[in-house]
């Protein structure tokens, strides 16, 4: 913890659906507020917000300890723990999916959840976005974040504003080899590329600008499925993006948006769909369990306190990505079984192979 220095930590896990893993009932919210509530009344918080993105259920938390501070992660897994006994009670579906052990250890990393967080000196006026997913994979905020930080005709400020002109840093976790690697944007973009259009295996887990190395952006890179060596459930990502003033401004952070990438994750986590931006109230992937979904939480942060969240996704500038969108999905369920609608045999997170294989095995002739 560093004096002055605000923290803003989110942490995320599914630990129940409603319908199915469509959505969240409203009892697992509710549950995360009164909790919540308690420790922002005993000041160990200075502010929270909950909410859901499909069947994600998605903690916002401000406080002054600092990044992987232990009682703040404890206080999250407790959350997920309680609310895993209501999704209980209520016989929700996969009840406690993301919760990979009972007992917690120190750190939430490692255990399911999804974390992204930073601590920041709170600028003049300190906007802040944070984006949130559902039936995707951490790979999914490759393709934006390049865009955002490194995309000149993305973002008009790299060409025109003094003030992030020189470019950003990119640090890349390889998920496979366990290590990380910092690049530089512009001059080693075409590395970067090389390594994050590899999307199941390198992925950004933070942006630093340039000179200063200030925190720019963070990203949750756990994958579920190499942790708990099975399948466990798909990882949804969510992601902390700093604007304006400094940074990307909040319309350069959104634009990647408008045009829904194809990302992995749909139905049984064993599709390509694309990424369909959408409102708060439309997080709730029902078609063929999907398309994946991504909202945009908008807030200022007020000397730690959420001033928001704006529902950014919400504007009818987006509604055109959306039948994109639609008409990709439309596009690609025609495939059915078949590549490139399902995914290659290694990233699928359900098969029949092994089965079929061995059923077939001695009836194949060479
Ligand atoms: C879960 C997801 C869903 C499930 C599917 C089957 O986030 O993407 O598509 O994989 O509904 O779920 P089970 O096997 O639990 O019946
Ligand atoms: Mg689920
Ligand atoms: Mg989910």
């Amino acid at each position: 913890m560093e004096k002055g220095k605000v923290t803003l930590s989110v942490i995320k896990a599914d630990v129940g659906g409603f319908v199915g893993h469509s959505s969240m009932h409203p009892s697992l919210l509710e549950r995360a507020k009164e909790m919540l509530s308690a420790e922002k009344e005993k000041e160990f918080l200075i502010d929270y917000y909950v909410t859901h993105c499909g069947d994600d259920l998605e903690l916002v938390l401000t406080h002054k300890w600092g990044a992987e501070n232990e009682k703040v992660h404890k206080l999250a897994w407790d959350i997920f723990m309680a609310c895993t006994k209501v999704a209980k009670d209520l016989k929700l579906y996969a009840a406690g999916q993301d919760l990979l052990t009972d007992a917690f250890s120190g750190t939430i990393k490692g255990m399911g959840p999804g974390v992204a967080e930073m601590e920041i000196a709170e600028r003049a006026s300190e906007p802040v976005i944070i984006l949130m997913a559902d039936k995707t994979s951490p790979g999914a905020w490759n393709l934006p974040l390049f865009k955002i930080f490194a995309d000149p005709f993305n973002t008009a400020g790299l060409v025109i504003d003094p003030k992030i002109h020189e470019g950003f840093h990119f640090e890349v976790l390889d998920i496979v080899e366990n290590r990380t690697i910092e690049l530089a944007c512009p001059e080693e973009m075409y590395d970067l590329l090389v390594l994050i259009g590899a999307i199941g295996r390198y992925i950004i887990k933070a942006i630093f600008r340039k000179g200063d190395h200030e925190i720019a952006a963070v990203a949750s890179t756990q994958r579920l499925n190499l942790m708990a060596g099975k399948y466990v459930g798909k990882d949804d990502p969510i992601a902390i993006i700093r604007s304006q003033s400094g940074f990307p401004a909040v319309g350069e952070v959104l634009e990647p948006f408008a045009h829904p990438h194809l990302v992995e994750g749909w139905m049984r986590g064993s599709h390509h769909g694309p990424l369909m931006p959408v409102s708060f109230t439309q997080a709730t992937p029902t078609r063929f369990d999907g398309p994946p979904r991504v909202i945009a939480c908008g807030f200022q942060l007020n000397r730690g306190r959420l001033v928001g969240p704006r529902d950014l996704f919400e504007d009818l500038s987006f509604d055109g990505a959306r039948k994109l969108a639609n008409e990709i999905a439309e596009y690609l369920r025609r495939h059915g079984p078949f590549q490139p609608h399902r995914l290659h045999l290694e990233e699928m997170e359900y098969t029949t192979m092994p089965e079929v294989m061995a059923r077939l095995k001695g009836r194949f002739k060479s």
